[in-house]
């Protein structure tokens, strides 16, 4: 039940009907009675700018923005935050106390506190890292690590050129730091570079429920090395079974999109909330 001074947010993509993060918000609306409402907001890329516009008018606290708007949405908003700019993306629109609506991104924070919260003992700092994949989740992936102390990180993607762009974007934007942090190498250079990995993580769309399988010879991680990956449909993927079956631990993705959720949820509805069992089950379960 919500009143007329309901705090007001949603997601807004196109198309939107196969979002989970309404059930989601949904289940810390209800855990926590919150006068408020989370929406599907089905936005046509034509109708963006007018849609904006619209919600800014309506007073909403914030939305989430999935594809296709992550991108076109930054210059109709009043500006980014440090995160958004630096992941040159934007998945949560927050209103500020002066009315100003600001472009933020929690993917990296939602991908971090993942690990953090499933690997509490697990120090970043000063750690080799192997990422697969360099798309756009890739981007707030980097920016998570390198900001919590990471040192050096090896980017392997199909389009090496991918690889090297975001290589050379963070290593300029970091470029405080003693050792250059990023280095892409090509694909088929992945089983090698997975040597010296104390972190593996997939960020390819790679062992997703509908795409192929990946296929690359990891035999030589470390047991030791911590593996995660951020498809979670299936939530046990291929590559996470094969690393526990050698002992490595191992982390899967729903995390990240619970805590990417829940820094939204914090700064719009003033309320704290944590990711649990129960959270996780009733999002697996929609
Ligand atoms: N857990 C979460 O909260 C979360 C958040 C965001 C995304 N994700 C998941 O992360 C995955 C990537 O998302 P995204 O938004 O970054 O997608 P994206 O921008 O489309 O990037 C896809 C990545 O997969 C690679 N790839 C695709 N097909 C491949 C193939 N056959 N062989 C080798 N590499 C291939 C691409 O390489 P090229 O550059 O060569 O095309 C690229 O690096 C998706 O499964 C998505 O569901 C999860």
């Amino acid at each position: 039940m919500i009143s007329g001074h309901a705090t007001l947010a949603g997601v807004m993509g196109w198309p939107i009907a196969h979002s989970k993060s309404p059930q989601l918000h949904g289940t810390w609306l209800a855990r926590h009675g919150i006068d408020g409402a989370y929406l599907p907001l089905p936005v046509d890329p034509k109708e963006l700018a007018t849609a904006v516009a619209g919600l800014k008018a309506l007073g909403f606290a914030g939305w989430n923005v999935t594809i296709p708007h992550k991108q076109a949405i930054a210059p109709l908003l009043d500006g980014l935050t440090p995160e958004a700019e630096a992941i040159g993306a934007v998945n949560t629109v927050i209103r500020q106390d002066d009315g100003r609506y600001l472009g933020h991104n929690t993917d990296g924070y939602g991908f971090m506190e993942n690990l953090r919260q499933a690997q509490p003992g697990f120090d970043f700092q000063g750690k080799t890292a192997l990422l697969l994949g360099a798309g756009g989740a890739s981007r707030a992936v980097v920016h998570g690590l390198l900001s919590a102390g990471l040192a050096r990180l090896v980017i392997a993607n199909r389009s090496l050129e991918r690889a090297q762009d975001l290589a050379a974007s963070f290593n300029a934007s970091f470029s405080d730091r003693p050792q250059v942090p990023c280095q892409a190498v090509a694909w088929t250079k992945a089983s090698q570079a997975a040597e010296q990995a104390e972190l593996l993580i997939n960020s390819t769309s790679l062992g997703m429920a509908g795409k192929p399988p990946l296929t690359l010879d990891l035999e030589a991680l470390a047991t030791s090395a911590l593996v995660t990956d951020l498809v979670y449909n299936p939530l046990e993927t291929e590559l996470l079974a094969w690393a526990r079956a050698r002992g490595n631990p191992a982390v899967d993705g729903l995390g990240m999109l619970l805590h990417q959720a829940r820094a939204a949820f914090q700064a719009w509805f003033k309320t704290d909330v944590v990711v649990d069992q129960a959270l996780r089950d009733a999002v697996l379960a929609s």
